[in-house]
């Protein structure tokens, strides 16, 4: 299994599709993100897998039975990841893995953009780290089949998942890249000793002139 996992993130729909084809080969999924979908809809999915596996990361949150329906119609795309916010809680979550048979429905615990006092602010008077193993936990015993989580919680989260679930970790940067606004970075080599599953990295890729380059690079160093 390639661990590599491209970010698409671009609202235009032909570079998309063009990074797709010319990456599908060499990566183990591409990440089709909310940007593209809200612009071009299942529709860009369904050409893209045609050239790659996708992770469709739209973070679903809303009632179990709304969710379930989304997850029903991502499961029909075809798409092999799909995340949804473990704080919509166990009964979401288990709706979307019935609905979903054939997808992988992975977790996002606690956003990286909420610090300790935005996570009060919204009523959540945790702090960060025992927020992500307790959603982290709780998804897991919910059904679904893996998380999401930052680098620096990956020790921690499997600490409480164990080894059989699946992490998607992203902030990675290959070793001697600009880390850019991303604040808590990993090399490949260290997220996956650390215990990640697959690797999320977009601009390192997208924005270099010779990205396959990277790629290459990129699937030496996992
Ligand atoms: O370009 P870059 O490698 O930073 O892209 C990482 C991808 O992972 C983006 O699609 C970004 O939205 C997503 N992501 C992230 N950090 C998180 C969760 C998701 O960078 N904590």
């Amino acid at each position: 299994m390639n661990p590599l996992i491209v970010a698409l993130d671009h609202p235009d729909r032909a570079q998309i599709l063009a990074w797709a084809t010319d990456f599908g080969p060499h990566v183990g999924m591409v990440k089709i993100g909310l940007e593209a979908f809200c612009a071009h809809g299942p529709d860009l999915v369904r050409s893209v897998h045609d050239h790659a596996e996708v992770f469709l990361d739209l973070k679903l949150h809303d009632i179990p039975n709304t969710v379930a329906g989304a997850a029903r119609q991502c499961n029909a795309l075809g798409v092999s990841l799909l995340t949804v916010h473990a704080s919509g809680g166990p009964e979401m979550i288990a709706a979307a893995v019935e609905a979903a048979p054939d997808v992988r429905v992975i977790a996002v615990t606690v956003l990286t953009s909420l610090d300790a006092q935005t996570l009060s602010v919204v009523g959540q008077g945790q702090d960060v780290n025992t927020q992500v193993q307790r959603l982290a936990k709780m998804a897991i015993d919910a059904g679904a089949a893996g998380v999401v989580c930052a680098p620096p919680d990956l020790v921690g989260v499997r600490r409480v998942i164990g080894d059989t679930p699946i992490t998607v970790v992203p902030g990675i940067r290959p070793a001697g890249s600009a880390v850019g606004d991303q604040k808590r970075v990993a090399t490949p080599e260290a997220a996956r000793a650390m215990g990640a599953t697959y690797l999320v990295v977009g601009r390192p890729i997208t924005c270099d002139p010779t990205p396959l380059k990277v790629i290459s690079r990129l699937n030496g160093q996992h």
